[in-house]
């Protein structure tokens, strides 16, 4: 623009404001800036600023702009900001709504990424950018404190888009938020001297003043009126529209053929490529090469690099823009819309302009809008998309195949997008569709329901999208009520989802016999075993006899845990997708490997597996898998793995709510066995809040009351802690949830209950979990409910029995590699020693405890224990002592001492051989001892006088996922 001097008037807020957010980003705390202001009010002058401040201040910056028929490249804007500065390109997830996940996640792990420079990315005419770039913008801006990333955004007021964006992260304080302010009567006077000499500017005084108030202190439109001076023209008083016809008069001597390509040129949007401004403007080229000199020496465009131009300044393009005639408008889109289909350009490109020039009932327009909606919603661009498909509609009179618009409605529906997955498929229902897309249709809407909170509405839903189905298409139906079990499980719990998988079996005609499983307490229904007679026949028959062999396992019945295994081995092998919503056979059998203490081949089995989801970009199955392992590894005492595994599955919550809160309530029971309480607390309440949306949810609310419970016996309100406990064992036997390693609650309701004094309701507690846990493998729970017994024996003045409970509970932790649930049996064994005058052994059993933790990061039972320690007058080594064994070592050195192999051992750890040797090595070496006899002898020993040695080889056999190691 000419008649730029350089100064910058009055934007001393600004620059205050740029400057802030730098230092916060060179400081590692992020930075985020928005300016907002008129069309010419000075943004683009002001990010320039901020840019070359970044450059000095030694930042790495990356800069964008946006422009207005750019706004329907999916990610369009994003894709700019991101290119050429070392970012992976967006993995192409496999469903719409993961391809919008895993873009999100993966620029979060780009900036994330620890950079010798901090970053400034900056943006400019945001209310240009596509509207799933400005959402994921959005969200990012939320994740900088922490980070050495400044973001700088410039937006003119209308579309609103990106200044709603840039008021609800100011609002909730992630952003600063500027609106610039114009000239005062001084400013103006200051730009005006500047770009007129002075002896001009003294000449004009009152025309100053005037000029000033013409153009409201818009420095862009006082440059203008200076420029037109300067050229010797009267000074048009700025007109219409945002002042934009001062631009017109620069035209006035170039001539009827350069404005023409100028027009041309304008409905191709502030950037364009040349030929195709060529084609519009239907001259020859000869007089076009003209036209376009013309237009480069006036001021008007100014050249790009491969044979593309712009306008100067937006408003510039603008101003010819809305000086054209509708009908020229139009005109001129619709010759550029076919020129382009002509071409085969890309959908993309060809879109607007079949919008803008309202092709009604061209068919090949609509086909156009339905190919660019269908790529946007490929590439996660789900608000682009709709777009597409809503223009595609206005046009047609009707609507897009129903397949696709299925999809947007299933991403919009899984990304949060509630209203949006609401008006489609309101949509749906006023037309006439062919039964199974009616039936997808009742299914989504039934999801919908659920992620609104209506449940019993839900619930209704899958019903009849079953029952609809169910003459046609009776595979159709089982999945509705496959749904609607996944749906009852997370609301009402195993027993409602067992039925609904039953129903489905029947409907499927898949064979089975009910058998008695363990015996049911006082008072409550005898248990059935469902047993499945004969091969599955189809796909949907597997995948619900899946979900029927989990939720069994769920309600403590494993008797077809193998058979599980053996088809989560087949999928493993066969690769392809998983479901993150239904129970599939890999990732359930992982995670009732976990429940029944096959550790390390869960832990073998989740990494395989998130490992391919990773590769597939599948980002809600990454974070279901993730929720497993984390669970995995906590009962392994690796609690920062899992702490940090959850953290990243929590990202995702950002953009896919439904998940959510099993990560929460992870991360608020991982956070407590830390010792942040007040961390495990912020994460809890975010669990009772969803729960207080959506009603109750049995699962959920059975770790909410572990954590409860715990933090009441801490607090020395018995009373309250057992009332926690029995809200949890309500639940339990309410929802079918019984299998006890799932949520380990019984440990502390019973202690809670002896400590309440309530001795008959604690062995309550401990018969039940023997009574479920009976036809279990599970040692943890045999340990428990023996600590249990302990605790009330010696309530009850009974010091040898608990003695003994004791030990046997030991025995039981010794089999497991389960750190956190073996320092807890040996604390309690600890402290009961202290008290009865046994202060020695005590001692040892609260140093083993400390040992046994070293490493996990377990600060609730540290602190426990050291407390404990300290009581019994004895200091715990805080410096890892000789002879200590690392909590490797130890589940080596245990598995050893059972009589595994070295290759059994790393086959089970998924170590090679020789790491298992080195392991075993150290620990000889800081045992003392020369073989493995000595060391079964030393681990006997030291399981403090354990009543049974530990049976040998009865660890879990070759795992499925092991044995597809074996290979390699
Ligand atoms: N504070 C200022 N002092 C002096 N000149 C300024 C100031 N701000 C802007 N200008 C001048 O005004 C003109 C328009 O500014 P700019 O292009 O930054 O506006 P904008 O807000 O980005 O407009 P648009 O919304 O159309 O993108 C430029 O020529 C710039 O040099
Ligand atoms: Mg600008």
């Amino acid at each position: 623009v000419p008649g730029q001097t350089g100064e910058l008037l009055e934007r001393e807020e600004a620059l205050t404001a740029i400057a802030g957010a730098l230092a916060g980003a060179a400081g590692g705390k992020g930075g985020v800036l928005f300016l907002v202001g008129d069309p010419g009010i000075g943004k683009t002058t002001m990010l320039d600023e901020c840019c070359r401040r970044g450059v000095a201040l030694g930042f790495r910056v990356k800069r964008a702009s946006c422009s207005e028929l750019e706004q329907v490249f999916p990610f369009g804007m994003l894709d700019r900001l991101f290119d050429g500065i070392g970012a992976p390109p967006p993995p192409a997830g496999p469903t719409s709504s993961e391809a919008r996940l895993a873009r999100y996640t993966q620029l979060l792990g780009f900036l994330r990424q620890p950079a010798r420079k901090a970053l400034l990315l900056a943006v400019d005419d945001l209310h240009w950018a596509d509207i799933d770039s400005v959402e994921m913008l959005g969200l990012i801006c939320r994740r900088l404190p922490g980070l050495a990333v400044a973001v700088c955004g410039t937006a003119r007021p209308w579309p609103s888009i990106a200044v709603d964006q840039a008021r609800s992260l100011a609002h909730d304080r992630f952003a600063a938020l500027l609106r610039l302010q114009p000239l005062s009567e001084q400013g103006s006077a200051a730009l005006l001297t500047g770009l007129l000499g002075d002896d001009l500017a003294k000449r004009m005084e009152h025309e100053i003043h005037e000029m000033h108030e013409q153009c409201a202190g818009n420095p862009l439109l006082l440059s203008e009126m200076a420029g037109a001076l300067a050229r010797g023209n009267e000074p048009a008083p700025p007109a219409g529209r945002l002042g934009e016809r001062i631009f017109l008069p620069r035209f006035a001597g170039v001539g009827g053929p350069a404005m023409r390509w100028a027009q041309a040129a304008s409905v191709l949007g502030t950037r364009f490529r040349l030929a195709l401004a060529n084609q519009l403007s239907g001259l020859a080229s000869g007089p076009a090469a003209q036209a376009v000199e013309a237009l480069l020496t006036s001021g008007i465009l100014r050249e790009l690099p491969q044979g593309s131009a712009e306008f100067v300044h937006p408003l510039v393009r603008q101003a010819i823009y809305e000086d054209l005639s509708p009908v020229a408008r139009q005109q001129l889109h619709a010759l550029a819309f076919r020129v382009l289909a002509d071409q085969g350009a890309s959908p993309t490109e060809a879109a607007p302009h079949a919008l803008s020039a309202e092709l009604r009932g061209d068919r090949k327009a609509v086909a156009v809008l339905v190919a660019a909606g269908r790529l946007a919603l490929a590439a996660g661009a789900i608000g682009t998309a709709a777009g597409h498909f809503q223009a595609a509609a206005t046009l047609a009179g009707s609507f897009a195949e129903p397949r696709l618009r299925l999809d947007l409605a299933e991403a919009c529906l899984t990304t949060g997008k509630l209203d949006l997955a609401d008006q489609i498929l309101r949509e749906f229902l006023t037309e006439g569709l062919a039964p199974a897309d009616l039936v997808a249709v009742i299914r989504l809407q039934a999801r919908l329901f659920m992620a609104q909170g209506h449940y019993n509405d839900a619930k209704r839903r899958f019903r009849e999208a079953s029952q609809m189905a169910a003459g046609p298409d009776p595979a159709l139906a089982a999945e509705a009520l496959l749904d609607g079990a996944s749906l009852g499980f997370l609301f009402e719990g195993q027993r409602e989802a067992l039925a609904g998988v039953r129903e489905a079996l029947d409907m499927l005609g898949a064979p089975y016999e009910a058998r008695p499983l363990h015996p049911a307490g006082a008072g409550r229904r005898p248990a059935r075993r469902l047993h499945v007679v004969g091969a599955p026949l189809s796909a949907v028959t597997g995948k619900v006899l899946h979900a029927h062999t989990y939720l069994s396992c769920v309600g403590g019945d494993f008797s077809e845990l193998d058979s599980l295994a053996r088809a989560a081995k087949a999928s493993l092998d066969a690769g392809g997708q998983r479901s993150p919503w239904n129970w599939d056979a890999a990732s359930g059998y992982a995670n009732m490997a976990k429940a029944a203490e096959r550790l390390m081949e869960a832990q073998g089995l989740f990494a395989a597996l998130l490992e391919e989801a990773d590769r597939q970009g599948a980002v809600l199955t990454f974070q279901s898998l993730a929720i497993g392992q984390a669970d995995t590894l906590w009962r392994l005492g690796r609690l920062d793995e899992a702490t940090q595994l959850l953290v990243r599955a929590t990202d995702v919550a950002d953009l896919a709510p439904g998940r959510a809160p099993f990560a929460w309530v992870g991360l608020a029971h991982l956070r407590h066995e830390q010792g942040d309480l007040s961390a495990s607390q912020m994460w809890a309440e975010k669990v009772e809040a969803v729960l207080e949306k959506i009603g109750d949810s049995p699962y959920l609310r059975m770790w909410l009351s572990l954590l409860r419970c715990r933090d009441l016996l801490k607090a020395g309100e018995a009373e309250l802690a057992a009332r926690a406990g029995t809200v949890a064992a309500a639940t339990a036997e309410r929802s079918g949830i019984l299998e006890p390693c799932l949520v380990p609650w019984h440990g502390a309701a019973i202690e809670a209950e002896v400590a309440a004094g309530h001795l008959d309701e604690a062995e309550a507690l401990a018969v039940r979990l023997d009574e479920v846990n009976g036809p279990l493998p599970c040692r943890a729970p045999r340990a428990v409910a023996a600590t249990g017994r302990a605790l009330i024996a010696w309530r009850r003045g009974r010091l040898d029995e608990a003695r003994q409970s004791f030990e046997v509970a030991l025995a039981h932790n010794v089999q497991v590699p389960m750190p956190l649930a073996t320092a807890e049996t040996l604390i309690s064994f600890g402290r009961f020693l202290r008290h009865t005058g046994e202060v020695r052994e005590g001692r040892t059993l609260l140093r083993r405890a400390l040992s046994v933790l070293e490493g996990t990061g377990a600060g609730r039972l540290i602190g426990v224990a050291q407390q404990e320690l300290a009581g019994a007058g004895g200091r715990h080594r805080r410096s890892r002592s000789p002879g200590l064994l690392t909590p490797r070592e130890e589940t080596v050195a245990q598995l050893a001492a059972k009589g595994l192999t070295n290759a059994q051992i790393a086959r089970a750890l998924y170590l090679s051989e020789k790491t298992v040797d080195h392991h075993l090595s150290r620990t000889y070496a800081k045992l003392g001892i020369s073989s493995r006899r000595q060391l079964m002898l030393a681990w006997r020993a030291s399981a403090t006088g354990a009543a049974e040695p530990p049976a040998t080889a009865s660890v879990d056999g070759p795992a499925p996922a092991a044995a597809a190691n074996e290979g390699n």
